[in-house]
C-alpha cells in the first residue's frame, strides 16, 4: 500500500502515512473538505480552552495572484522580508543542529542535488514559495500576547488539520519558510498588527511520480526521547 495514493482509516495509519509532502498534483481541493479539516480539527484541545488559533484558508485564482506577486518581490528580496519571531533558536545546539542537517542532506540526496550545488538547493528552497504547486493553502497566526503554551495549541490543530486530510486521500506540507513573507501575509490577508503570523500549510494531492515524494524521514530511537518509570 503507497502512502502517496491511498486514504487513510485509522489514527495510526493517518501519523504512518503522514509526510511533509514536497510535490502535488493540481487537482484543486473541495471546499467541502477543506471547511470540513478546519471545522473538525477545532475539536485540538487547547489550554484553558482559548482556541488561540485563527485559519485562512486560500485555493484558485487568489492563491495563484499571491504566489506570482511573491515571485516578483523574490527578486529584489532572495531573503524575504524577515519573519515575526526566531523561526529556529539563534543557536541550534546538539542534537537538533545534527538532525536539521541530516534531513536537509537527505532532501538534496533524494532529488540528485549536489552539497556544492548551491543554486540547486536554492531552487528547491524556492519551491516552498511556490507551496510545492499545491492547489491550496492554509495561514496560521495567533494574538501576540500568547505565550508558549498557545504556539503549542495551535500545534496540535495543525497536527489535526494533517491527519484528517489523510483521510480523505489529502496530504500537507507545514510550512515556516512562509514566516519570511509575513509582512506580505498579513496585508494579503488582512491579518491584523495584533497577531503573529506562524506558517502556512501546503494542501492537496500528492505527485506519485515525484521523487522528493520518497523522502523518508527518520526519528531518533524511542530511548533517546522518552524515559519511562515505574513500568
Ligand atoms: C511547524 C513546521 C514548519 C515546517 N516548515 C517547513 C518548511 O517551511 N518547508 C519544508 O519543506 N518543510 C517544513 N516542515 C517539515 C519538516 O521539515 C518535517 O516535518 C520534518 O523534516 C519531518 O519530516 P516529515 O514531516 O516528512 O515526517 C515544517 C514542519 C513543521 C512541523
Amino acid at each position: 500500500m503507497s502512502r502517496l495514493t491511498t486514504a487513510s482509516t485509522s489514527v495510526t495509519e493517518a501519523l504512518q502515512s503522514r509526510f511533509s509532502c514536497r510535490a502535488f498534483l493540481d487537482t484543486p481541493v473541495p471546499e467541502s473538505d477543506v471547511k470540513y479539516l478546519i471545522e473538525t480539527a477545532t475539536r485540538a484541545p487547547s489550554g484553558g480552552n482559548l482556541q488561540p488559533w485563527h485559519m485562512w484558508a486560500v485555493q484558485g485564482e487568489a492563491l495563484k495572484e499571491f504566489v506570482a506577486d511573491i515571485k516578483t518581490k523574490m527578486a529584489d528580496k532572495p531573503g524575504g522580508e524577515g519573519s515575526e519571531y526566531h523561526i529556529y533558536p539563534p543557536e541550534l545546539k546538539q542534537p537538533y543542529d545534527t538532525r536539521r542537517r541530516d534531513i536537509g542532506e537527505r532532501m538534496y540526496e533524494t532529488l540528485g542535488i549536489a552539497r556544492e550545488d548551491r543554486l540547486g538547493r536554492l531552487g528547491q528552497m524556492a519551491r516552498n514559495f511556490e507551496f510545492f504547486g499545491a492547489p491550496c493553502a492554509v495561514f496560521f497566526a495567533l494574538d501576540k500576547t500568547m505565550q508558549e503554551g498557545q504556539w503549542s495549541d495551535m500545534g496540535m490543530i495543525i497536527q489535526s488539520i494533517m491527519l484528517l486530510a489523510r483521510e480523505r486521500g489529502l496530504h500537507s506540507c507545514p510550512q515556516e519558510a512562509w514566516a519570511l513573507w509575513s509582512p506580505s501575509i498579513k496585508s494579503f490577508l488582512n491579518i491584523p498588527d495584533h497577531m503573529t503570523f506562524f506558517c502556512a500549510m501546503a494542501l492537496g494531492y500528492a505527485d506519485p511520480d515525484a521523487a522528493i515524494n520518497q523522502l523518508e524521514s527518520p526519528r531518533a530511537p524511542l530511548d533517546e526521547v522518552a524515559s519511562f518509570v515505574g513500568f
